[in-house]
């Protein structure tokens, strides 16, 4: 069986916000398969500000994409046609593939959802997939977090921001989140969170912070740079943990991005900074979603998905994660 596979792929390396001139469309055939390898339909893609880093070419945790290729990103699906002897068809899967309704795969960065999987397949690029696990592994291990202790949080209303408040909101912390619009400040308080700022309607973010951390940061989640990060350098603690997530902030930045500019604020306070990648903790992924599944079912986690209809809108869907107009973790069904 043939099959037609729509592809968003890399034309030319984006300057600024990605377009569809950077970033079009095209068509081919899939015809056959080799020994070893299986054809996915596609049913979720996952649209991750990170994809905007893999389109640069510059050193990085992953090669860039290369021009020509379909654009990198997690998926989840339905196995149509297998050569692989792990695989067969109807096996649901998720994994990295690319913005295509249909990826061919040799089983490389590819796991199966288990036959009686209690959740949704989309669940497993959101709660129980890198964003979930990312919020799990940094605030129980990367972090240092304690309990008693204060984490302030960046891009909080986020998919990885609003997960991991909520994580260390059991930890017995006060957590504060930074979002852009009071709405989404409004359903961080309902999820747990002891404060908030609405950092698009605040002049005076230091002040803000030192507000609503009285006792200092001694954890500062940094999903976004910039003068967030800045502003929180200055209300730090002693021996206080700057955990590098990612920096939305600049990933659109068409020139060197300078600062951070109170970085001596990191010898001031033995602070410490600490980057977080979550390939690094693979081995550990099975049994984190046990973890974070028990939670789920207990009702101790709640998490937003916004899921766009259609896979022609991957890449106005991708643009909107750096406007903030997203709600939560966003995913396109195809
Ligand atoms: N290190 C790792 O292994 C790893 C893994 C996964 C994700 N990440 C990082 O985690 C961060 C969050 O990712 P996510 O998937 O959870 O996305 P997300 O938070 O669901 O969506 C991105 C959010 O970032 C905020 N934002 C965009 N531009 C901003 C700016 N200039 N200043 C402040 N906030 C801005 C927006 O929220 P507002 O409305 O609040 O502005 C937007 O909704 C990203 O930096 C991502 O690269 C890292």
């Amino acid at each position: 069986m043939m099959y037609k596979n729509k592809q968003f792929y890399l034309c030319e390396r984006p300057e600024g916000v990605v377009s569809s001139k950077a970033v079009p469309q095209r068509e081919h055939i899939i015809e056959a398969i080799q020994d070893g390898e299986l054809i996915i339909e596609n049913q979720y893609i996952s649209i991750d500000p990170a994809i905007r880093g893999w389109m640069r070419d510059e050193p990085s945790y992953m090669p860039p994409i290369e021009l020509g290729s379909v654009i990198r990103s997690s998926t989840v699906g339905k196995v149509v046609a297998s050569c692989h002897p792990d695989y067969q068809v109807g096996d649901r899967v998720y994994g990295l593939s690319g913005w295509e309704t249909y990826s061919v795969s040799n089983g490389f960065f590819l796991n199966k959802i288990p036959d009686d999987s209690p959740y949704p397949e989309n669940y497993y690029l959101s709660i129980m997939g890198a964003v979930g696990l990312t919020a799990y592994f940094a605030i129980t291990d990367r972090s240092g977090l304690k309990s008693g202790e204060t984490l302030l949080m960046s891009a909080a209303a986020g998919a990885v921001g609003s997960i991991g408040g909520q994580i260390a909101k059991q930890m017995g912390c006060r957590v504060v989140g930074i979002a852009g619009s009071d709405e989404k400040c409004g359903w961080l308080k309902t999820i747990g969170f002891d404060d908030t700022i609405n950092y698009k309607t605040t002049e005076d973010m230091t002040a803000a912070i030192a507000r609503a951390c009285p006792e200092g940061v001694d954890v500062y989640f940094d999903n976004v740079g910039g003068e967030i990060l800045d502003a929180a350098l200055l209300n730090l603690n002693s021996h206080a943990r700057v955990l590098f997530c990612g920096s939305i902030a600049s990933y659109n930045a068409t020139e060197p991005v300078p600062g951070p500019y109170n970085w001596w604020q990191i010898l001031a306070r033995s602070a410490e900074v600490r980057g977080f990648l979550i390939s690094d903790y693979l081995a550990q992924f099975p049994e984190a979603a046990l973890t974070i599944g028990q939670w789920l079912d207990e009702g101790k986690l709640e998490f937003r998905e916004e899921i766009v209809d259609g896979f022609d809108n991957c890449l106005s869907a991708f643009n909107r994660l750096f406007d903030g107009s997203n709600n939560g973790k966003m995913l396109v069904k195809v």
